[in-house]
């Protein structure tokens, strides 16, 4: 074999191919044969200098047999075969195996891909096969598939589908096509793998050979990025450098959302007076697709003021995130119609505009890869926002979805830089749409209010996600804190289900229950079908609407701690909701925990997910914990039996800890919020040491200002004697004017004078 170093990397070629090992960072690997295409992939790389110790052996004969590159504590070899093993700790990580050898041929030679059309057959171009040690190896990742955190022993496809059946284990593709996986293994050792190719591409998480998993493409290349690291939290950071750190949203996306489809606007203004009656928080109301003129993007209805609507509900602090679909229907007339079809704007196949049905009837497809198509929705969506008074919008059917039939895979949409067929950006059309979407907000120098329901790995960049048409099941909302995590996991921060299930009916007690599971969901909506039955809590009965408003009003307690958190994973990468192996990544039993989330690393939640149960066994991890509620302590490390009735949840606090909080609130309007509450978790007992440090940030929660400078940092110390709190960076008018220590009944004020500079209590 040769090989050849360059400047943080080497290449190496025996007689067939030729393959590439470059380091962005100690953590970053990326290994190729041939590049896949970045020209619309919007990877987000950055450079370091890396350059790994090379050694080169040699047999006998002066050839050379095999490399050995070390970087950072992992020793990467590639043998004659060119296939790459890792090795750490003295142990082997990561081993490619060469996928002859070990798949039987029918799979090799060829897969069916596309479950509606069993005829098709695809040849394979790319397959990267890699070894999983033993049984008890654990593949995490690939987005919002609807199944258990460990998603070994199945198979997903990348190809972004709108999917209103039952979603389950077995479905292969979801909206998202997410390429990336964490994998656990030795029990102590964790990588993370990522695919960067747009097209087409099938995950074998150990279905059809338990000992390995692999990626198998037709069109996509041999490259992949190999993320190394000796946690969890490092593995997730470095991915999101590579995929670009999550969207900051406003703080108002953290509040309560309703939704149905669709609100009239008799109801809204209902709505809004029982949310005032019921002291009940909300912060956004979303109107569905009958708020359009006959479902025609960027029009409304005459049933609706707009305006008048939005202006009253904003002095309640309540804003208002329309729907928008990409297909734009075909009507002479339409103006948007008529632009994109005079400036050939859109998708086209066989000369001539694509057209499809979607919910207006015919209708045909933006193409967002175009540089004018994108000035254009961005242009159409500021205008919208801005002549409807609109807080946000609500990308949907952005796989994109079609009535009549799949696109096929040659419609074009061309680019700045030459044509592209459908196959290759089929998987990158919901975040094209949403990016245009967002850039309409930034122009105003506001943070995007922006919701997709396609996403590519690169998409939280630009926008925030839900998980699509779930139903009103107990297995949905099982199934919901798995997949909000495992979003949180692939860099997506702001993401949640319909909270009730949007399909089917829900009953009083799924609504509470996942109300109850989903209450630090990130984005947090309850959202429902035209055909479901009401399910706001007011639909149902008094108890209802009390328990409703007692978690409603939980979260938003929480909400400077969740705000912080989501600056974090802006900032880091770090998730905001994660699972408990992420803090405990040594611990066996926090490995495949499903129903417990952790908000950060101090807050924890098991909820009850069965109906009828009112008892659940919980494990609380490393470290000593409080019950928010009763203020009972526990040790962790142990398995405990719980009760919790209909209106009661499993909500732990780190011992010792510190957590900001909002007081009673309904809405978050940052500017009418002058009091932050200081939530100090007592010690376990006296023996207890605490050496807790807490950054709290504070910025006007709604501008790109933030970027400029303009926010703030409290630095919170905290020992068995003393709470001090150190302004460490002041760049914006602190809208509050206290804060509050809170130990339990105990509660102190400290009044703060504009900038706080050090105060110790
Ligand atoms: C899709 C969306 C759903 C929406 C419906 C009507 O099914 O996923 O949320 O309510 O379309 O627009």
């Amino acid at each position: 074999m040769k090989y050849s170093l360059f400047e943080n990397g080497l290449r190496v070629a025996n007689e067939n191919k030729e393959k590439t090992l470059k380091w962005y960072t100690n953590n970053i690997v990326r290994i190729y044969e041939k590049k896949n295409s970045e020209q619309l992939v919007k990877l987000s790389l950055t450079e370091k200098n890396t350059n790994p110790e090379v050694i080169a052996e040699t047999g006998k004969d002066g050839e050379v047999k095999s490399l050995v590159a070390k970087c950072n504590g992992f020793e990467y070899t590639i043998g004659e075969d060119l296939l790459v093993h890792v090795s750490h700790n003295g142990k082997e990580y990561f081993d490619e195996i060469e996928p002859e050898k070990i798949l039987p041929s029918d799979h090799h030679e060829c897969f069916k891909l596309d479950p509606r059309n069993d005829e098709k057959t695809l040849k394979v171009k790319t397959n990267i096969s890699v070894r999983l040690y033993d049984g008890k190896d654990i593949v995490y990742g690939l987005g919002d598939k609807a199944a258990s955190l460990n998603r070994r022993g199945y198979e997903y496809e990348s190809w972004n589908t709108d999917e209103p059946h039952q979603h389950n284990e077995t479905y292969r593709s979801l909206y998202k096509s997410i390429n990336y996986c964490m994998v656990n293994h030795h029990n102590s050792e964790y990588y993370g793998f990522f695919y960067p190719s747009s097209y087409r591409c099938v995950f074998d998480l150990g279905k059809k050979n338990a000992d390995l998993w692999s990626v198998t493409s037709e069109k996509g290349e041999y490259d992949y990025f190999l993320i190394v690291g000796n946690t969890p939290a490092e593995i997730t950071m470095s991915y999101s450098d590579i995929v670009g750190k999550t969207l900051f949203t406003p703080m108002k996306m953290l509040g309560y959302q309703q939704s149905r489809w669709t609100y009239t606007e008799e109801e809204v203004k209902r709505l809004r007076e029982l949310h005032k009656q019921y002291d009940m928080p909300l912060d956004i109301i979303h109107l569905d697709i009958d708020y359009m003129e006959r479902f025609k993007v960027y029009t409304v209805g005459k049933d609706y003021d707009m305006k008048a609507l939005t202006d009253t509900l904003k002095k309640d602090d309540i804003g208002i995130i329309t729907i928008i679909d990409p297909a734009v229907k075909v009507e002479k007339g339409y103006p948007l119609y008529e632009k994109l079809i005079n400036d050939e704007l859109v998708a086209t196949y066989e000369n001539k505009p694509y057209v499809n049905a979607v919910w207006p009837g015919d209708a045909v497809y933006p193409n967002y890869f175009l540089d004018k198509t994108a000035q254009l929705i961005t242009d159409t969506t500021k205008k919208f926002v801005e002549e409807n008074g609109l807080t946000g919008i609500w990308c949907d059917m952005n796989e994109p979805a079609s009535f009549n039939g799949p696109l096929p895979d040659d419609v074009i949409f061309k680019g700045e830089d030459g044509e592209h067929l459908h196959e290759e950006v089929h998987n990158l059309y919901g975040e094209y749409m949403a990016k245009c979407v967002s850039n309409a907000f930034k122009k105003e120098n506001k943070r995007p209010v922006v919701i997709t329901r396609a996403a590519f790995a690169t998409t939280s960049q630009y926008s925030t996600t839900w998980n699509g048409d779930n139903m009103s099941l107990w297995t949905h909302l099982e199934n919901s804190l798995p997949q909000v995590m495992t979003m949180n996991l692939c860099n997506f921060a702001v993401n949640g289900v319909d909270i009730g299930g949007f399909n089917c009916d829900t009953t009083k007690e799924l609504l509470i229950r996942w109300l109850e599971a989903d209450i630090f969901s990130p984005f947090l909506r309850n959202h429902t079908a035209i055909w479901s039955k009401y399910q706001e809590p007011f639909a149902f009965d008094e108890e209802t609407i009390k328990i409703y408003r007692k978690f409603l009003k939980v979260r938003y307690r929480f909400i400077p701690y969740m705000y912080d958190l989501l600056h974090e994973a802006h900032m880091t990468g770090e998730p905001v909701l994660r699972p408990l192996f992420y803090e405990n990544p040594l611990d066996p039993r926090a490995k495949q925990c499903n129903d417990e989330v952790m908000l950060g690393k101090d807050v924890l939640l098991a909820p009850i997910v069965m109906q009828g149960a009112t008892t659940r066994a919980v494990y609380l991890p490393k470290g000593n914990w409080i019950n928010f509620f009763t203020g009972e302590k526990f040790k962790g490390e142990k398995d405990y039996l719980f009760h919790a009735e209909i209106d009661e949840t499993l909500l732990f606090i780190r011992c010792g800890s510190v957590i900001p909080m909002y007081g009673d609130l309904c809405h978050l309007n940052k500017k009418k919020i002058d009091t932050v509450y200081l939530y100090l978790a007592s010690a376990y007992d006296e023996k207890e040491e605490i050496n807790t440090e807490y950054t709290m940030y504070e910025d006007d929660a709604e501008t790109l200002d933030y970027q400029k400078g303009i926010y703030n940092t409290y630095l919170i110390k905290r020992t068995n004697e003393e709470v001090s709190i150190e302004m460490v960076h002041s760049g914006y008018r602190s809208d509050y004017k206290k804060m509050v220590l809170v130990e339990g009944e105990e509660e102190t004020e400290i009044e703060l004078c504009g900038d706080v500079t050090e105060k110790t209590v």
